[in-house]
């Protein structure tokens, strides 16, 4: 059965040349025609979250909050500073917590760092807190740095390659339980 699917994509990186965001155009760009990938470009626009500041008046993040919502799954690659999630990221994160865009929404991480856990793993603590179901199958870590950083090396590397893949396929699997459960 090949179903389609729509996958939200978040770097938390705001670099010209980040290997988060070469990592998820990576993604995008190797996604088979039954699975679109769409990434985020607002990031920077994001303004630092204030619990009393309705997200309605805040159109970028209305407007990503219903995509998420509409999406059958979220895709996010952090950079990890000082042992933590990019703060940007996290600013994202908290102005979507109150609102149900994660809630049992299928979500991968995404790890460009072999090195580096923390970031990845406060992610998924995160996310799983927001309700958010983590799909470990699809939360791959890749090397993307020396030869492999940017997203056409990524792309023609082969192991890489795959595992690319089947993380989109794990996202099916996903998809396509979810359909059969109801
Ligand atoms: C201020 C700062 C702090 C960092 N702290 C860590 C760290 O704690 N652990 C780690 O593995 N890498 C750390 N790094 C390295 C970044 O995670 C790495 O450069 C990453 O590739 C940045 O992501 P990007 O390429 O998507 O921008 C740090 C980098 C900067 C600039």
């Amino acid at each position: 059965m090949q179903t389609s699917l729509h996958l939200i994509a978040i770097s938390g990186s705001l670099r010209a040349a980040s290997c988060n965001t070469a990592l998820l155009r990576a993604v995008q760009t190797i996604a088979p025609e039954n699975i679109r990938v769409t990434l985020f470009e607002g990031l920077a626009q994001v303004p630092p979250f204030n619990p009393d500041i309705d997200i309605e008046s805040v159109p970028l993040l209305a407007q990503l909050r219903d995509q998420i919502i509409a999406a059958d799954g979220v895709l996010i690659a952090s950079p990890e500073y000082a042992h933590g999630v990019s703060g940007v990221m996290k600013n994202l994160l908290d102005w979507l917590v109150n609102t149900p865009a994660f809630v049992y929404k299928p979500v991968a991480t995404l790890n460009a760092a072999p090195r580096a856990h923390h970031a990845f793993d406060s992610l998924k603590e995160t996310l799983t807190m927001m309700s958010a179901q983590w799909i470990a199958a699809a939360s791959i870590t890749v090397p993307v740095y020396g030869e492999t950083k940017d997203t056409a090396a990524l792309i023609a590397h082969p192991e890489i390659n795959a595992q690319l893949r089947q993380a989109l396929q794990a996202m099916q699997l996903t998809e396509q339980a979810q359909a059969v459960l109801g």
